[in-house]
């Protein structure tokens, strides 16, 4: 079996953090959010992975290369636009070579990994497995009806959901899905929906598997779901602390502190993760906070925050609260006359004030 993840489209979700870097390579507790997505191929045993790219892929192939890290091959596909999920599949082709594949959304991270569902579709070969999942919002993804637990109607991201059932960012197919997304036609974004194109299996008597999600799964799309995810993904992290902290500082919890890491004076209440290099300052580091390599954090304090790497964040009145700070971000105190705020802010950035 092969995989497919799909690594291109433009992330305008996540904007401004998006004009500079692939929203695939956004950081969930100090690792790329695509990073999850090889794993979960590679622990189901899925060795030879295509990764789809579009405008950002350099970015992608510099983080990932060729896979030999995780002992699988990667094999880049290039798509010129990002036309859609099913527009994906297509290009796909030639890889793909017509064998059953997982295709996976890059920007998706499942907690229970897809061992288990990769076993379900080998054994009981169906043409299509997809999973499903309850949300309170199902209008902004795919959406599923099921009728006696089988999938009768797909319909993606509409007005009146017909249920609360959304399609989550991993599915598999048999070599039918090529007919499929060649039928189809393009959704009113103007894409080929992979949603358009399993109705399409349905529609023509294909059989449809449905897989419920058990365990949390985010599409980290937006901002708010990145940090959940940062939550959930930090809730399960263990202490390893190989960095320096000194005598006055206090750590509770499961915290990580890799190499080079230097932590003077303050408090981290885990579960946090500071990459290496970064230094700490009589600061107070809260939980569900993952600071990247080569920061330094000096008299500020700051939780249920993500910080990329090689930002300096000084002397911070207040705190810090689910907040998501880019790369070499500067962010300190000016002198205390005249009381005015400073900015240089790139585009679409959000700053609150209180
Ligand atoms: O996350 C689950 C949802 O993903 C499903 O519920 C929807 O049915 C499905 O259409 C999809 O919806 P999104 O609107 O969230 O998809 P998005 O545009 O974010 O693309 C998902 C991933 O695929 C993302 O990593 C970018 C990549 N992509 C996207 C498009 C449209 C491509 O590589 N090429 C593309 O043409």
């Amino acid at each position: 079996m092969k995989g497919l993840i799909l690594s291109g489209g433009r992330g305008t979700r996540l904007r401004p953090l998006t004009y500079t870097q692939a929203k695939q390579l956004v950081p969930v507790a100090n690792k790329p959010v695509l990073f999850y997505g090889i794993e979960a191929l590679c622990e189901a045993g899925i060795k030879d992975i295509g990764i789809i790219v579009g405008d950002t892929r350099d970015e992608i192939r510099k983080a990932v290369g060729d896979g030999s890290r995780w002992g699988v091959m990667v094999t880049y596909i290039e798509q010129d636009a990002p036309l859609g999920l099913a527009h994906a599949v297509k290009v796909a082709a030639d890889f793909l070579q017509r064998e059953p594949f997982v295709m996976y959304l890059g920007d998706n991270i499942l907690k229970s990994g897809i061992t288990s569902l990769v076993g379900e579709f080998q054994r009981k070969k169906p043409n299509a497995l997809i999973l499903l999942t309850e949300v309170p919002n199902p209008e902004i993804f795919g959406v599923a009806e099921l009728k006696e637990g089988r999938v009768i109607r797909l319909v993606e991201k509409p007005k009146n959901p017909r249920s609360n059932l959304a399609l989550v960012g991993v599915y598999m197919f048999d070599e039918h899905i090529f007919e499929a997304v060649d039928a189809i036609k393009p959704s009113w974004r103007n894409e080929l929906e992979i949603t358009d194109a399993i109705q399409y299996l349905i529609d023509s008597g294909k059989n449809v598997i449905p897989h419920m999600v058990t365990g949390w799964w985010k599409d980290t799309g937006k901002l708010e779901d990145i940090l959940e995810a940062n939550n959930l993904i930090l809730s399960g992290i263990r202490r390893d602390i190989r960095g320096r902290i000194d005598g006055a500082t206090k750590i509770t919890g499961e915290v990580i502190l890799e190499k080079g890491v230097e932590v003077t004076g303050g408090i981290i209440r885990g579960p946090v993760i500071i990459g290496e290099n970064t230094q700490i300052v009589d600061s107070y580091i809260g939980p569900f906070t993952s600071i990247q390599k080569n920061c330094r954090i000096v008299k500020t304090e700051i939780e249920n925050s993500i910080v990329l790497e090689g930002s300096d964040i000084q002397d911070v009145g207040g705190r810090i609260d689910e907040s998501l700070i880019g790369r070499e971000v500067k962010i300190r105190r000016g002198p205390a006359n005249p009381l005015v705020y400073r900015f240089m802010v790139g585009d679409k950035s959000e700053i609150g004030l209180k």
